[in-house]
């Protein structure tokens, strides 16, 4: 098909203007056309494009409409693509969370019986245990469309413009079947501190109050905290679903070293195993990271790590400060303390430390006695 030039200039004059509901009527104009002259596979192919789905908001066309900061223009609420990446949780959060996305699949069965429920989840815990990811995967389970609002971006300085950012927020998501984010919720708490006039703090929680009673049934809010106890006892209760996410047992550190790592959930159980239980205290964010530095390093160097280099930045990495693997010679001082540290992790046999540490029995015995004689 000819395209003519004023098309062309039209469609770049709406994309250099960021104007994608432009982008999309000329998009839409074209495919007819295509269609038009017969070019079926062209006019599908560029329907597909103006249909693709989790584009971000700004360039799908909704970014005219998103609540903005008066000051700093930047958006108040973002839509957010579904992670792709597992969410791996003790068994206690994960059927606390089976358990509300059933409730939340089932909402017209629980209202038709009258024992439906508010669908308020709040998400709880230190800080990489997943609570942001877990909440994209409740929009993915619900194929809803996920909107995230953090509070600490809504409190701005200047005075009644924090409590109309979050009405603006709350005013803009009633038109959507969504799961609305709010992220880092103990925010309003820090309100407290003296840059702020005394009564805002209340103003503040009240229209947070009022926007979460405004909302209808069908939009589901997701909030989360590092810091529950900070959180007003009034806001606390709208959200009849509560889970606490903790650090990883065992058992999930290994599926993550597994899933992360070895990118292989069904591999030798061993060296997860080994990784699982030194890095005892981590959080998934925290295990994430190591194995992802070790795949750079080995992916940069051309050769892949071994075991021992990766026990070795786990035991001296603590919860929210990994110290990430290097790729370089292990010393003897390295070997020595890997054996020793593998000897005292227990569970392992002589010829299993051994193999990891690089070093033969006899050496393993040495390092022992040395270590009992001080
Ligand atoms: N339970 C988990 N399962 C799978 N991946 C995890 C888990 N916890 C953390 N991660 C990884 O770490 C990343 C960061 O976690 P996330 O941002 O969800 O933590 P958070 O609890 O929201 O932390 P914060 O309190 O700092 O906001 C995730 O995107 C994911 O890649
Ligand atoms: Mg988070």
């Amino acid at each position: 098909m000819q395209v003519d030039k004023f098309i062309l200039t039209d469609l770049l004059d709406a994309a250099m203007s960021a104007d994608y509901t432009r982008v999309r009527r000329i998009g839409s104009q074209l495919a007819k056309r295509f269609a038009e002259e017969n070019d079926l596979d062209g006019a599908k192919a560029i329907q597909s494009l103006l249909r693709r789905r989790g584009v971000p908001l700004q360039v799908s066309g909704y970014a005219e409409a998103l609540p903005r900061d008066a000051a700093s223009r930047l958006p108040l609420v973002e839509e957010a693509p579904w992670p792709s990446t597992p969410l791996l949780l003790n068994r206690q959060a994960g059927e606390a969370i089976n358990q509300f996305l059933e409730d939340a699949g089932n909402i017209a069965l629980l209202a038709e019986n009258g024992v439906s429920s508010r669908l308020g989840l709040l998400l709880f815990g230190p800080p990489g245990t997943g609570k942001s990811l877990l909440a994209g995967h409740v929009a993915a389970r619900l194929q809803r469309p996920f909107y995230t609002a953090r509070l600490d971006s809504l409190i701005s300085s200047r005075l009644g413009e924090t409590s109309k950012n979050i009405r603006g927020v709350f005013d803009f998501i009633p038109t959507r079947q969504a799961v609305l984010f709010l992220d880092e919720m103990d925010a309003i708490a820090k309100l407290r501190d003296d840059r702020h006039e005394l009564g805002e703090l209340k103003r503040v929680v009240n229209t947070v109050l009022q926007g979460l009673d405004s909302l209808t049934d069908d939009v589901i809010v997701v909030g989360a905290t590092n810091h529950p106890h900070l959180l007003d006892s009034a806001i606390w209760r709208r959200f009849p679903y509560k889970i606490e996410l903790q650090l990883p047992d065992e058992d999930v550190r290994a599926s993550m070293w597994r899933s992360f790592l070895f990118r292989d959930a069904e591999g030798d159980n061993g060296p997860a195993r080994l990784l699982a239980r030194v890095a005892d205290g981590l959080s998934g964010a925290d295990i994430e990271n190591l194995a992802l530095a070790a795949r750079r390093r080995a992916l940069i160097s051309g050769r892949e790590l071994s075991l021992g280099h990766i026990v070795l930045s786990v035991a001296d990495s603590k919860a929210g400060n990994p110290r990430l693997p290097d790729a370089r010679e292990l010393t003897s001082d390295d070997r020595r303390r890997l054996a020793l540290l593998l000897d005292g992790a227990g569970g392992l046999s002589q010829a299993e430390i051994a193999r990891v540490a690089g070093v033969s029995r006899q050496t393993i015995h040495r390092y022992r006695k040395e270590a009992a004689d001080g």
